[in-house]
């Protein structure tokens, strides 16, 4: 019997095992105060969505769970074992040095992500988990976008860099910059500098 192993803002997620593998499947459950022919067009574009971006990272050699199955409003992903990055951060479970370089491979990561087009739309410490490798994976594509928009990647740096302290942002970020193979790293990071100056020229105006 599948077990409900987490829940979150759209979807609950249920452990099971599929093909003999372990597996999440992450079933976008009903909203009520959504009409229904527009709830569940809503669940299975979003679902679609999810599978097609994820399909896509893991094609580019990222590390993601792999999509085994997609339904009208479902997915059924690989299962990951391990850690969520943002209580590792927090409990400091995890030692100083450990935590560099997780946070690397997080920039290594998005790097490659962005290089193929993906960004991922909500590339905080809550949607990575860390295995027992001490190795990074990315999971909840369902804001992801294929797409090589300057400003959706430095939304992406941006959010990282808002989810932890600045000595484990710094090292994301340069392992980001130096990734190979990825030339527009600095045009993202010039672009995160202009939309926070946007932050504080609005937040001025607005008194
Ligand atoms: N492939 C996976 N392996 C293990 N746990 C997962 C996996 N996918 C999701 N989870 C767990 O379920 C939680 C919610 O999944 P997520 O895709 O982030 O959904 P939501 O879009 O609701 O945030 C995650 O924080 C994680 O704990
Ligand atoms: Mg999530």
């Amino acid at each position: 019997m599948p077990k409900i192993i987490d829940k979150g803002a759209e979807a609950r997620l249920l452990g099971s095992t599929f093909l003999g593998v372990d597996v999440v499947i992450k079933d976008r459950v009903r909203k009520n105060y959504r009409i229904e022919e527009i709830d569940s067009s809503i669940r299975k574009e979003r679902t679609r969505s999810e599978a097609r971006i994820m399909c896509a990272a893991s094609a580019c050699g990222a590390r993601v769970p792999l999509v085994l199955w997609v339904g009208s409003s479902v997915l059924v992903l690989t299962r990951i074992y391990g850690a969520m990055l943002n209580r590792l951060v927090e409990g400091g479970r995890a030692d100083g040095q450990d935590l560099f370089g997780i946070m690397s491979d997080a920039g290594r990561q998005l790097a490659l992500l962005h290089r193929n087009g993906i960004v991922h739309g909500d590339y905080t410490t809550a949607n990575i988990i860390v295995d027992r490798q001490h190795k990074a994976w990315i999971i909840d594509f369902g804001l992801g976008e294929l797409t090589s928009s300057l400003e959706s990647r430095a939304v992406d740096v941006l959010l990282m860099k808002r989810s932890v302290s600045a000595a484990l942002y710094s090292c994301f970020l340069e392992s980001y910059l130096s990734s190979r193979g990825y030339d527009d790293a600095d045009k993202v990071v010039a672009r995160l500098a202009d939309i926070e100056r946007r932050g504080r020229y609005q937040k001025r105006t607005l008194g």
